[in-house]
């Protein structure tokens, strides 16, 4: 598997350090609000266990499922939910939690799809960020790290739902997905 990867971006420890960060950030302006995670499956799942225990808040999380990409490496550009949230929302602060924004379509649609169940606030909170890609209006509230053009994978980030599982965050050799 590791193999496949061309070069690696960020390594274990530069995630942690970072992710501890935002954890701080998150802890300073969440406290008393009693916030609710919405994790965005499956990209966020090894992001998401890491940063929430470095958030010290009362909180709870839920999870959706989306999908938009198939198994290709750019946005379809059409969201499908594949499971929606188990409780409601309303007169709740959301954080949603996403691996990476990137042409933002996932998120713009995530975002107004939440809004309209009259929670307090909705920010986003996501580990990288390519700005490069962006084609909808929306803007990341917290972002780990800013990202080139490049498809990368690991650390919950796939291509045709494998490499998740690498520790690290590295960018995916283009023969991989141009065979
Ligand atoms: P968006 O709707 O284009 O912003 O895409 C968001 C989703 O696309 C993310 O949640 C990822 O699952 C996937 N995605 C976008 N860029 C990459 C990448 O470089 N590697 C792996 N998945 C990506
Ligand atoms: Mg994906």
């Amino acid at each position: 598997m590791r193999q496949d990867i061309e070069r690696i971006l960020f390594s274990e420890e530069q995630l942690q350090n970072r992710i501890a960060e935002l954890g701080a950030e998150l802890t300073r302006d969440y406290r008393d609000k009693n916030p609710i995670f919405v994790g965005v499956l499956k990209g966020c799942f090894i992001f998401m266990a890491d940063l929430l225990r470095s958030v010290d808040v009362y909180c709870t999380m839920d999870f959706m499922a989306v999908s938009s990409y198939g198994d290709g490496t750019t946005t379809t550009g059409a969201v499908k939910i594949n499971k929606d949230l188990s409780r409601d929302i309303a007169g709740r602060h959301v954080i949603i939690v996403e691996d990476i924004l990137d042409s933002g379509i996932t998120l713009a649609y995530l975002k107004r799809y939440l809004s309209v169940r009259n929670p307090a606030s909705i920010r986003i909170v996501t580990l990288l960020d390519k700005p490069a890609r962006r084609r909808a209006d929306i803007k990341a509230d917290y972002a780990g790290f800013e990202v080139e053009d490049a498809f990368v994978v690991g650390y919950g980030l796939d291509y045709a739902e494998e490499y998740r599982n690498l520790p690290y965050i590295g960018v995916l050799k283009s023969e991989i997905y141009s065979k």
